[in-house]
């Protein structure tokens, strides 16, 4: 059977489409039961319900405090019953509840080679520092911000006359294709987690 994927997102959700897309096929062994988001009206909402996914949204704002706003996503989500759950390009740090729930099981692709970069301005900051290799990193969310263990990373050239956006777009094209294959490996093969090393068969 298909393993369940939730995925969350908070924008234009391309690493998302990604995945519906790989999910067409039946011998990728996975399928995409839902798409949340953090904000109503995004494309990645739009980008699930296109392939037959159910969404939902949880906004922070919605609820008094950030634990009752964890506490309600960790439930909607739980819902769905996933085996994995995937933040693509989600700009919220989920809380002890969700961790405690998927933890082990909850990844996040991040664009920038961590430990460099960490936070929402990877591409940015890589820029700004004038590294000359950039890229993206697939990992287990853990309490921190981007500290997680990593999964897998790919690495792309920041070229003289990068901007934001010409770097941003580079290492998407990479990191999508990151994503699929490696949560298609976890979802058909396992893997396994010894200290911060991770091993996908
Ligand atoms: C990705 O590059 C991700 O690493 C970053 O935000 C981007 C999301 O892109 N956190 P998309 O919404 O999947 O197109």
């Amino acid at each position: 059977m298909a393993a369940r994927l939730v995925v969350l997102v908070s924008g234009a959700g391309s690493n998302l489409q990604a995945l519906l897309d790989a999910c067409a096929d039946p011998g990728y062994g996975a399928t995409v039961v839902a798409v949340g988001a953090d904000r109503p009206d995004v494309e990645g909402l739009a980008r699930g319900a296109r392939a037959g996914a159910e969404t939902f949204v949880v906004r922070v704002g919605d609820f008094p405090d950030r634990a009752a706003w964890d506490a309600a996503l960790t439930e909607q989500v739980a819902k769905y019953e996933p085996d994995l759950v995937i933040s693509a390009g989600f700009l919220k740090l989920v809380g002890p509840a969700f961790l405690a729930a998927f933890g082990g099981r909850y990844l996040n692709t991040h664009n920038a080679l961590l430990p460099a970069f960490p936070g929402i301005h990877g591409p940015r900051d890589a820029l700004a520092y004038g590294v000359k290799l950039a890229g993206a990193t697939l990992f287990l969310v853990d309490e921190g911000v981007d500290t997680g263990a990593i999964i897998a990373q790919v690495a792309v050239p920041v070229l003289d006359d990068d901007t934001e956006d010409t770097l941003s777009e580079r290492i998407k094209q990479a990191e999508r294709p990151q994503l699929v294959e490696y949560v298609g490996r976890m979802v058909r093969e396992g893997w396994t987690v010894t200290g911060r090393k991770v091993t996908v068969p």
